[in-house]
């Protein structure tokens, strides 16, 4: 598919980088189908990352990723999954590949500045969590 769903989690949006985050990926050619502000309850963020539930992480993980407002996007480009995990780099900053926007944003594995689907599936899957068909274009 050519779409992808994407978040700028909590601490990179206290630390004011939604604008040199969206600059980065609409320099790469995605353009933005849905954006928003938003907050996650602790409940919300463990459905959305309900895959993860059995992992060490996941407590953290819920209560990381409602600690503070959030942006969700959907994005549209070719091989938008793909090209948008490139971009992003690895989840670990400590392997991210130099100009990835975890490289520049990322503080921890924990604290990985932003979020990007992992397959077309669930792509679609978590751009419905936060919009509407109406909300999409
Ligand atoms: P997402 O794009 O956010 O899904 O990241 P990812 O696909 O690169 O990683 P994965 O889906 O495996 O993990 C989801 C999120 O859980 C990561 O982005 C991290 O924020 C967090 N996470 C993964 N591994 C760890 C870990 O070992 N410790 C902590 N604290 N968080 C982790
Ligand atoms: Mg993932």
């Amino acid at each position: 598919s050519n779409r992808t769903f994407t978040m700028i989690k909590p601490h990179a949006v206290a630390d004011n980088h939604i604008g040199g985050i969206i600059a980065m990926i609409e320099a790469a050619g995605f353009r933005i189908v849905a954006m928003k502000k938003t907050q996650l309850t602790p409940a919300l963020a463990g459905k959305f990352y309900e895959v993860h539930k059995e992992r060490g992480f996941y407590g953290e993980l819920c209560e990381m990723m409602s600690s503070g407002p959030i942006v969700p996007m959907i994005l549209e480009k070719e091989n938008a999954v793909t090209d948008f995990r490139t971009l992003i780099g690895a989840t670990n900053p400590a392997n991210a590949e130099e100009g990835t926007i975890r490289k520049i944003y990322a503080k921890s594995v924990g604290e990985n500045a932003i979020h990007g689907s992992d397959s077309d599936e669930n792509a679609a899957i978590e751009g419905s969590f936060f919009f509407g068909v109406t909300e999409q274009y």
